[in-house]
């Protein structure tokens, strides 16, 4: 067809016809290869992912890095904790190459590289000294101190922005600290069709189905803290710890204005860090006796009547980099967090159950209008077997 139509070149005609039939196909060929290497950077930016999801670095962020050349992995790394070498470096080290070796391939890394001094010298230095060309970003750093694109795009390399959803996500909680100080406050709880946490028994084992609790349970590798109210501890008697093998327990951090909690709780258990917030209530003898099993207690302001201030309390341990609260319940507090606006995001795991009767997820002093309900945002569902999983932000 091609000679057909464009064999002879002489007319002007024909010319013209050939001259465009060349753009088109330059245009449909540019965009395969376009859509080709989106594709590309899309496969790798989510091996990269998997790596950077192995551990909590906190308080710094979680990255992962590979580095690539003729569509063979060379080189990966992730930041394993605070003060080890950055994701970036591993990879890079692991390829063993040399700078002229490194030119044609492509770092491929879940967030901007940094550009400043912290515990551990620059990547961007790194990235630019390895003789990587082509960089491929995730998401960039919200820490105001990092401008790892701009640093390598001055010194001439190929930066690609990939702006992935899932990047910024698993960094949720490090880009809300570093902006306000504070701990990113997720709230989980179980809950009923009709809003019950528990029977009017107290009885809360299980409303969700093993599926739900085996997610949520993951969930706790990825927080530095788990929160929950005296009376959950009273009733449920949790460890709170994390069910994935070689993985550190996250703290427990327990609200309890009189130190009224048994010595013989499970969460007492001195295989993690251990916080009691408490108030001038508090009991000098069981103080004493938590001090001496290793439990820190936090003697905080009282607000309402035998309430440990939240607002005290999480600013307190921004300083001392917890930088995300996962809370489990009970309903006192959930409804506490929630009337002080802490809560940052909230996974309900409805099970298709109803009780009747029972205790409410929240029963403060509520809103009269629809116009004044709480409105999560960018709501996510999953199913969950017979559950259904509700994830969102305030
Ligand atoms: N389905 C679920 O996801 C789930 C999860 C957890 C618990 N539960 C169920 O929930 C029930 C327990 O919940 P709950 O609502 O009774 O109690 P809770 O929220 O677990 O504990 C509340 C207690 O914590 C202490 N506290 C201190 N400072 C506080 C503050 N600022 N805000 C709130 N509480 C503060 C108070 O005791 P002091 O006055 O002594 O300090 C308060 O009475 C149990 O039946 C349990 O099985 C269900």
């Amino acid at each position: 067809m091609g000679s057909e139509h464009y064999g002879t070149i002489g007319g002007s005609r024909n010319a013209e016809h050939f001259e465009r039939f060349v753009r088109r196909a330059n245009r449909s060929m540019g965009r395969v290869m376009r859509e080709h290497m989106e594709n590309q950077d899309q496969k790798f930016i989510a091996q990269a992912l998997k790596l950077a999801k192995k551990t909590n670095p906190s308080p710094n962020p979680r990255v992962g890095a590979i580095i690539v050349k003729d569509g063979k992995i060379i080189g990966k790394g992730y930041h394993k904790a605070a003060g080890e070498r950055h994701a970036e470096i591993i990879a890079i080290q692991e390829t063993g190459l040399k700078a002229q070796d490194l030119s044609n391939a492509t770092l491929y890394v879940t967030l901007e590289p940094c550009s400043h001094y912290g515990k551990t010298p620059p990547c961007t230095d790194a990235i630019i000294d390895s003789g990587i060309k082509k960089i491929v970003i995730g998401c960039e750093d919200q820490n105001p101190k990092v401008e790892g694109i701009e640093k390598l795009k001055q010194a001439g390399r190929d930066v690609t922005l990939l702006k992935d959803q899932e990047c910024y996500e698993i960094n949720e909680a490090f880009f809300h600290w570093i902006k306000t100080g504070k701990p990113f406050v997720m709230l989980k709880l179980a809950m009923t069709l009709d809003g019950r946490i528990a029977t009017k028994t107290g009885d809360s084992k299980y409303i969700s189905n093993s599926q739900s609790r085996a997610l949520s349970y993951a969930w706790r590798d990825n927080f530095d803290a788990i929160m929950v109210g005296l009376k959950t501890i009273l009733i449920d008697n949790p460890r709170l710890t994390s069910r994935t093998p070689g993985v550190q327990n996250p703290a427990r951090l327990i609200v309890d204005s009189r130190l009224r909690i048994p010595l013989t709780s499970q969460v007492l258990e001195s295989n993690a860090r251990r916080i009691i917030a408490t108030t001038d209530r508090y009991d000098k003898e069981k103080k004493k006796q938590l001090e001496t099993l290793g439990v820190e207690i936090l003697v905080l302001k009282e607000e309402k009547t035998y309430y440990v201030d939240l607002k005290q309390l999480f600013e307190g341990l921004g300083k001392q980099n917890i930088i995300s609260i996962m809370v489990e319940g009970g309903a006192e507090l959930a409804t506490a967090l929630l009337e002080k606006k802490i809560i940052n995001k909230a996974a309900f795991f409805i099970a298709a159950k109803i009780l009747g009767s029972g205790k409410n997820a929240f029963d403060g002093s509520g809103v009269e209008k629809m116009d004044d309900a709480l409105q999560l945002k960018n709501v996510s569902i999953r199913k969950l077997g017979e559950d259904v999983l509700v994830v969102g932000y305030f």
